[in-house]
């Protein structure tokens, strides 16, 4: 069987982006692969967080994951910082990486951008990220766009590692969507909707009410036509909200295109409120009784055991490559 792994940093709420792009994705996979879902909590304290809303965050984003349908009997889920094998690949990773490499990142350089101070774990991200997943033997990394050149470092990394020490790593292939790899802000159709974005509006979270769903919709950006037409380039507003409508009800875009002719951006945008609130309703009311349920814990605990035996074994193999001394 292949196996899978991916991540997801509990830093505040799970939005459509990152359902679309990636959890979503995830759960297609279960059934198929033997796959690996990670809260790479490490990787969120690479930015400051605040102790009690990182605790909270993870123990939601394991209730979320499996909200979405993802079955603790077929996938494991864990927590990186239960793996302590992610910390200890990443440092020998990081004396086989280069700054020149690190350097190229463009998310390191926007995620910098305009800070009096960066933290050097923000600097070493992507080598923790390169580590998460050689740990595992991984085949596939299903991911949004974003983390493309994060996944492209990671082989070069594997690809350098096995050429100096003998085949020591699976060289692992990015998955991403060729369609919704890349969900747009709202407010601004030419950024990706992002959690650090501080308007509420500019994105739908995964445990949003409907009311917030339909007003954050209703303000989306369009253009001054009235045509629901797919055209990203020259109407990305309409074409980010009509992917969303693709995504999350099935109807292709030449349907949704056929369905609205003549009707304006009113109706088409009434119309997706009620598909993005039925394609989260389901997810939130699952969400209540996971988190009522007490069984995110046990989950959590099995899941780190079985990603704990999986990964030492990789990481022994790693450092007998090395030359240090394994009894
Ligand atoms: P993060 O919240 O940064 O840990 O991202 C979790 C997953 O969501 C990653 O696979 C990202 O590539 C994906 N993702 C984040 N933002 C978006 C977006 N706007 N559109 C599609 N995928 C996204
Ligand atoms: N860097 C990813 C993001 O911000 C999260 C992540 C960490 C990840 N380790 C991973 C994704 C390993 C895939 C595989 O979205």
């Amino acid at each position: 069987m292949k196996r899978v792994f991916s991540g997801v940093q509990p830093t505040s709420q799970i939005h459509i982006g990152n359902y679309i792009g990636a959890i979503k994705r995830f759960v297609e996979l279960q059934n198929d692969m033997d796959c690996f879902f990670c809260i790479v909590d490490l990787h969120s304290v690479t930015v400051p967080q605040d102790p009690k809303e990182l605790y909270e965050n993870s123990l939601q984003l394991a209730a979320l994951y499996m909200a979405v349908g993802l079955d603790p009997s077929k996938v494991t889920l864990f927590i990186q910082s239960h793996v302590p094998a992610h910390a200890e690949l990443s440092w020998l990773l990081q004396c086989n990486s280069y700054m020149g490499e690190l350097n190229r990142m463009t998310q390191f350089k926007e995620k910098s951008l305009g800070k009096d101070t960066v933290t050097t774990g923000l600097f070493t991200y992507p080598i923790l990220m390169a580590a998460d997943i050689l740990l595992y033997d991984t085949h596939y990394v299903p991911v949004g766009n974003d983390q493309k050149q994060h996944l492209e470092l990671c082989r070069d990394i594997a690809i350098r590692f096995n050429n100096k020490y003998g085949e020591s790593f699976v060289i692992p292939e990015p998955l991403i969507a060729k369609f919704g790899a890349r969900i747009m802000s709202l407010d601004d159709a030419t950024k990706k909707m992002s959690k650090s974005n501080e308007n509420k509006h500019s994105k739908i979270n995964l445990l949003d009410s409907p009311s917030k769903i339909k007003k954050s919709i209703m303000k989306a950006v369009t253009d001054s036509e009235s045509e629901v037409r797919f055209d990203v380039e020259n109407k990305p507003g309409v074409s980010n909200l009509m992917t969303i409508y693709n995504v999350l009800s099935g109807m292709s875009l030449d349907e949704i295109e056929g369905k609205y002719k003549g009707m304006g951006y009113g109706t088409f945008k009434k119309d997706l409120v009620e598909v993005v609130v039925s394609a989260l309703e389901p997810i939130q009311s699952r969400y209540e009784e996971i988190l009522k349920s007490g069984e995110v814990e046990k989950v959590l605990k099995e899941g780190s055991q079985r990603a704990n035996e999986v990964s030492n074994k990789i990481l022994d193999r790693v450092k007998k490559k090395m030359g240090f001394v394994t009894f």
